[in-house]
This record gives structure tokens, sequence and C-alpha cells, in this order.
């Protein structure tokens, strides 16, 4: 008998081959709806494996309703979904993806550091909005990318990426990390600080932390307070690792030059959100590592770790506590 699987949305057709090959599924067939919570706690109870998004829950609940579950395939690299150490107690493999994922959400990294610091969706919206009468010395004025120094929170594989990606703008760069990294200090030539030494140091702020009890509220007043008036924050890791409430008054009160936010600490952005009256802050749905090809390289390798785990193997992307 074939294992079962429930797939939280509606995945691309090659990682539906994957599981469809080895096992019998069902799906929440939509694209653009999550699976509400008491269908996705029905469908669990004869699963052996779960294919999930960062949308859904996996909590002690869900998994007291799964009792033969094996498996849960996160089509995300952050797992903060996810009750790993419940899993754990119960012998359920949790696996990620990560790597694929990388150079795209860098690159977005980027894109927003560039929209933040020379206001590219407020001038596109000043000129669709028939505002643009003239060209004038000092309209829609923003902070140089090029030259300034860039703070990275947390080196691991999108912050390096980052910062490669810095050196062609000839930014200096910084970083903060629980250890040194001297090798990579070398290679890409970043600076050490603690995290107060980078956020008055850095022009710009980029954050790559994964959301743990640790790194939740990690950016609030006070760090936001030691940023330069004219530094620009980018979030492109979860929305709870930032204070939203104390940047939403850094950013009316000009404390900071602006931000660009693709993560929210609710998902999506609540309608009502102050947020969306500011006009210097760009703000994204989510979409780090939305390029069709790594969306889709991501379905297929949790769809390949699940596969794995469901035929006695070991996954290739495992996450460990
Ligand atoms: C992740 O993978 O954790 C991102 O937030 C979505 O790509």
């Amino acid at each position: 008998m074939k294992p079962k699987v429930y797939i939280t949305r509606r995945i691309p057709e090659q990682a539906l081959e994957v599981i469809g090959g080895r096992c019998e599924y069902r799906m929440w067939d939509k694209e653009d709806e999550a699976v509400p919570r008491d269908v996705l706690e029905s469908e669990v109870q004869d699963v052996d494996g779960i294919f999930s998004l960062l949308t859904e829950r996996i909590d002690e609940r869900l998994l007291d309703l799964a009792p033969k579950l094996k498996v849960v395939a996160n089509m995300a690299v952050g797992y903060d979904n996810i009750d790993v150490a419940a899993c754990a107690r119960r012998g359920i493999v949790v696996t990620n993806t990560p790597g694929v994922l990388t150079e795209t959400t860098a690159d977005l990294a980027f894109a927003l550091m560039m929209a933040a610091a020379r206001r590219v969706t407020e001038s596109e919206r000043f000129l669709r909005e028939g505002k643009w009468r003239t060209w004038s010395p000092m309209l829609l004025t923003g902070v140089d990318v090029y030259g300034a120094t860039l703070g990275i929170i947390g080196l691991g594989r999108i912050g390096q990426a980052v910062a490669r990606r810095a050196r062609g703008f000839s930014m200096r760069v910084l970083y903060t990390s629980g250890s040194p990294h001297p090798e990579l200090e070398a290679e890409l030539g970043v600076e050490r600080r603690s995290l107060e030494g980078l956020l008055r140091e850095s022009d710009f702020v980029s954050i790559h932390v994964p959301l743990t009890e640790k790194t939740r509220g990690m950016i609030g007043r006070r760090e936001l307070a030691l940023m330069k008036p004219t530094a620009v924050l980018v979030n492109t890791s979860r929305g709870a690792v930032l204070s939203e409430q104390d940047l939403i008054e850094a950013l009316r009160e000009k404390r900071i030059f602006a931000a660009g936010l693709d993560v929210f600490e609710t998902e999506p952005l609540p309608q009502d959100s102050p947020l969306l009256e500011l006009g210097n802050v760009v703000l994204l749905p989510h979409i780090g590592s939305a390029s069709i090809g790594t969306r889709t390289k991501m379905a297929v390798m949790a769809a390949d770790n699940l596969v794995r785990v469901l035929s006695g193997k070991e996954p290739l992307n495992p996450v460990t506590l």
C-alpha cells in the first residue's frame, strides 16, 4: 500500500509527479487561499506525510490528530511554523529547502534596499497619480547605495549572498553573528561588529536571521534609535524579528530614512496596518524567493525529502534541533 500524503496547497506539476510516483495524495487544490485549519485538521488524520507551506501551523494539536505521521516537508527554508521539538518527541522528521532560494532572496533584499533608498515605488506612484509637473533639482531625492556601509544581521547563506552583491556596489560590509567567521571575512571582505556597533555605523541594515525565541523582537525601539536618521532598514527574513509598532513610529517620526519589508508580523498584512499610510516604506507580499525557477526547485526539493522519508531513506534536508 502506498503511503498517504496531504499537500496543503496546489504545487508545481514537477513536484506532484515526484510525490504521485510513490504516494497516494490529497491536496488543497487552491493557489491563492491557505487551507482552513478545520480542513487541515481533518485531512491529516490518516496521513504518513504532510507537504506544508509556511502558512500552516504544524503544532502539538495537529500532531495529536495525525498518529501515523512520519514526515513534515516544509516548502521553505524557514520552519518557525513548525513545532520541531514536538515533532522530534514523536519521531517525526521535519525537512526544509535550504540553498535553492539563497540567490533569489538576496536579489530581492537588494531590490528592496535600492527601492527604499531611491524611492522607486513612491516615485512610480507619484508619476501614475499625475503629479509629475517638471524635472526639479530635489524632487524625490533619496540616498546613495553605491559606496555606502551595509550592515548584515546574520551571515548565513542569504546574508553572504547579499554581501557578495554589495561588493559590486563598492559597499563596506559589516556583519553580526554569534561567532566570528574569519574565512568569510577574508573571502567577502566583511567586518564583524556587535549589533549595537553595526546599527550605529551602517547606512543600510539588512536582516537575515531565522525567527527563533532568541531573535523574536530583536530589532525594537532601542535598536532603531541607534540607527542613523539617513539609514534604510530591510527585512526579508521573518516579520516578528522586528517590532512593527516600533518601526512604524521610527518611520513616522523620520528617525530613519526608509524601510523595505517583504515580511510582516501578521501575513497577509492587515489592510488597516499603519504601514500602508507611510510613504517611506516599500512593502512586498513575502516574495523573497518568488522566481518561477526557485519556487519550482523548492517544491521539488520538499517533494524529494517527503518521498525519501516515506521510502525509508534519509532526507536530504533534515531540520535538527
Ligand atoms: C522561506 O523559505 O523561509 C521564505 O520565507 C519563503 O521562501
